[in-house]
């Protein structure tokens, strides 16, 4: 079954062709995030304006790596939210349209949903359930226990910030550029991650939650002094940056790495499954890799982290599959979309 996946939940314009929920024949991703650098963060009107130039030609682009036509297509697959209103419907009027010229069904997935199956996705990857399901990317942060591919239980989520979030505005204060994830991951590469004591939010009678605003204030007061505000002058030296983002990363990355081995030992589960922006960080692996011998770690492979048709066309598949019916036309974008009802 060849599945085409629209993605257009933030500021990449995603297409991919997917065969049988795991054959990836095409992935492409055309992002606005230059375009929003400028603001430090994404500046919806212009993301949809953006997916509205770049969804037809991204489509194109690949179906032709695909080498298929149009009309070899069986099931489109959409990511109905959780993402910018407007954004999400440039997708899915697409995805609507395409279905009904094309007579084909399609089907509205979870773009969050869509990141965990991501960690499923390898070639060799096996499914081993119950498993701890990890989604740390700049909308959300949250464990679950997964049953199988749509069964799901929350176990916490994040009540502030989400993790990649928090990367984000740390990296604002750090005067790097947006999105600020991957230029933490390499200036924290020659810091000190010891020499500066943050500490991530503990929530009370919720020993799964995870709470990132206190500690993104912590880098706050380290960087501009005590009670200092985003536009009080610095106290630090160029040369402190690194060590502060190196600290930083590595309590974030704690925080994930203790409350997930606790969940594993209390709902006994058989393997992690991790998706999400944040997961493309290799000091994140490496950390699992060495907290986490006695268990399997899957993540997504390569170019499957960030927002991508790929984990949309995945997951839709095996949606469609469980019930053979696409969705009615009158389907809406949901601005926020429960993973678990
Ligand atoms: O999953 P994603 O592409 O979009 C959402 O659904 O949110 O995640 C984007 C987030 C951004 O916050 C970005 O800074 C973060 O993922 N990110 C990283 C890295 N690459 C992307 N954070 C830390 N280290 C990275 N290497
Ligand atoms: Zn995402």
């Amino acid at each position: 079954m060849l599945v085409l996946g629209i993605e257009t939940t933030c500021d990449e314009t995603a297409a991919s062709i997917v065969k049988d929920g795991l054959f990836i024949l095409s992935n492409e991703i055309s992002s606005s995030a230059p375009i929003h650098e400028q603001y430090g963060g994404v500046f919806p009107e212009l993301a949809s304006r953006e997916h509205a130039n770049a969804i037809i030609p991204i489509i194109d682009q690949a179906l032709k790596k695909a080498e298929l036509s149009k009309n070899q297509i069986d099931l489109i697959a959409v990511a109905q939210g959780p993402g910018l209103l407007g954004s999400l419907l440039i997708g899915l009027s697409c995805a609507k349209s395409l279905s009904l010229a094309l007579k084909i069904p399609f089907i509205g997935v979870n773009h969050v949903e869509a990141h965990l199956y991501a960690a499923m996705m390898g070639k060799d990857t096996p499914l081993l359930f119950p498993a701890l399901g990890i989604v740390v990317s700049g909308g959300h942060t949250f464990l679950v226990k997964i049953e199988g591919i749509g069964s799901y239980k929350l176990i916490g989520s994040t009540i502030d910030d989400a993790i990649g979030e928090a990367f984000d505005k740390v990296a604002t204060l750090l005067d790097l550029p947006y999105p600020g994830g991957p230029y933490i991951e390499q200036l924290a590469k020659t810091g000190d991650c010891n020499r500066y004591h943050f500490q991530a939010g503990k929530v009370k009678n919720k020993p799964y939650a995870f709470s990132f605003s206190g500690l993104k204030t912590s880098v706050l007061y380290a960087i501009k002094g005590a009670n200092g505000q985003k536009s009080s002058h610095s106290i630090i030296q160029e040369e402190d940056k690194k060590d502060i983002a190196a600290s930083f990363q590595k309590t974030a990355f704690l925080d994930v790495i203790t409350k997930s081995i606790n969940a594993i030992a209390e709902f006994d589960l058989k393997a992690i499954y991790i998706g999400g922006g944040v997961s493309n960080n290799l000091y994140l692996r490496s950390l699992f890799s060495l907290y986490m011998k006695e268990i399997p770690i899957f993540f997504p492979p390569k170019g499957l982290s960030l927002d991508n048709g790929a984990m949309i066309a995945g997951l839709g598949y095996h949606l469609f599959n469980k019930t053979k019916k696409g969705d009615l036309l009158d389907l809406e974008p949901m601005t926020r979309m429960p993973l678990v009802l």
